[in-house]
């Protein structure tokens, strides 16, 4: 990783496409996008505020070879043309909303449909393809990047304006937070930010991840229909090929699941508060490389990469089917329809807190 990159060096104008994002906002039109690395030591990311993305983090495996465990690409031009979400910062809500609509206090409010008749992960243009601005960026011992996106009252179809901040962390030893936080300013409005990253301890590019090893610290899950939508149930994983409660290779079952996993958890414990708590481990036993993500959510989506399909990513490496997973700790999908599912909804005033924890070790 270059030091050059330290400083905003990719700094790529993108005026085109402020347009974009503006939603009325004439101070965006000066916004730039930049790529800014953390780095402790030999253990580095890097974001760009073009989504809140995280492009890329790179730790050592067993035999102290550095790699990079997340599936990107090298520019930014690349993740505004991208479709798969690498990295990006997912909002105002994650996943799914049935028939791209809600209905809230009385007031039924249309969305933009971009996944079938649904909504997915913030519709059209949801946060991870917004400029943020860049409220704060140091080194030292806790190196951290603070990002700020001012969502406006009808974008996409929510209401009200929304203040949004994600901060990304480094703290020792090879710890990873992400902390994101939302207030709500004027109406009420369903609030299910999530973060995308695509993960192969293995390393990018490096093949499946079918012989990684999960745990998921959940006894239920929310099945789907054919669309993806909760049916609204909570089913035991017990006796079924979601059960990770015990750690197990991602191949061993996937072949009883539809098309690979896509899967919302719920996970234990969250019925007695939010409070931070352990929710997966991933191992791989090639590279030595694991991953311990705690988080203070609900939910949490396990994700194999279903989709992907010879994309061509970092370093010239193409991403095909399983070749990462996602661990997107989140509200339950759809929950704005399901009054059963914990609520979503953050009223005027209040405020929205999600933190994630991921504790790398080789
Ligand atoms: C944009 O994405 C499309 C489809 O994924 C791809 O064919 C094309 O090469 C990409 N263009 C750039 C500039 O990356
Ligand atoms: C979308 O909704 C319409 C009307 O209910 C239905 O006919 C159509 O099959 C739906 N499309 C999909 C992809 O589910
Ligand atoms: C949200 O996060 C930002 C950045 O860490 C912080 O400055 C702000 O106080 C937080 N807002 C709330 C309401 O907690």
């Amino acid at each position: 990783m270059s030091r050059a990159l330290h400083l905003t060096v990719l700094a790529l104008c993108l005026v085109a496409l402020v347009g974009l994002s503006s939603g009325g906002n004439a101070e965006a039109g000066r916004k730039m996008v930049g790529v800014y690395e953390l780095k402790k030591g030999d253990f580095s990311i890097r974001v760009t505020n073009w989504g809140a993305t995280l492009m890329s983090v790179v730790l050592p495996d067993s035999k102290g070879n550095l790699g990079d465990v997340v599936l990107g690409y090298d520019t930014v031009a690349e993740y505004v043309n991208g479709t798969a979400y690498f990295g990006g910062l997912i909002g105002r809500v994650a996943n799914r909303i049935a028939n791209a609509r809600f209905t809230l206090d009385g007031k039924t409010y249309r969305l933009f449909p971009n996944a079938g008749n649904n909504s997915l992960h913030g519709g059209h243009r949801g946060f991870s393809k917004v400029i943020w601005t860049v409220k704060e960026h140091v080194g030292g011992a806790s190196p951290r990047i603070t990002l700020y996106y001012h969502s406006f009252d009808g974008e996409q179809g929510f209401p009200g304006d929304l203040d949004v901040y994600v901060t990304y962390e480094l703290s020792t030893p090879y710890v990873l937070n992400v902390r994101m936080n939302a207030t709500a300013r004027g109406k009420a409005t369903p609030v299910n930010l999530a973060h995308h990253a695509y993960w192969n301890l293995g390393g990018q590019g490096s093949g499946t991840i079918l012989a990684e090893t999960v745990q998921l610290f959940a006894s239920r899950y929310t099945p789907v229909d054919a669309a993806l939508i909760p049916t609204g149930r909570l089913a035991p994983v017990a006796g079924t090929p979601y059960d990770f409660r015990a750690p197990a290779a991602v191949g061993a079952r996937i072949g009883g699941v539809p098309s690979g996993y896509d899967t919302n958890y719920a996970v234990d414990g969250a019925d007695e508060g939010w409070q931070l708590r352990r929710v997966a481990t991933v191992r791989d036993a090639a590279t030595g490389r694991a991953m311990e993500l705690w988080a203070d959510q609900p939910g949490v989506q396990f994700y194999t990469s279903n989709g992907l399909s010879g994309v061509r990513g970092k370093g010239g490496k193409v991403y095909g089917r399983y070749g990462a997973l996602c661990l997107e700790t989140q509200g339950f999908p759809d929950a704005v329809n399901h009054p059963n599912f914990p609520s979503q909804i953050v009223r005027p005033g209040q405020v929205y807190k999600h933190h994630m924890v991921f504790k790398f070790s080789f």
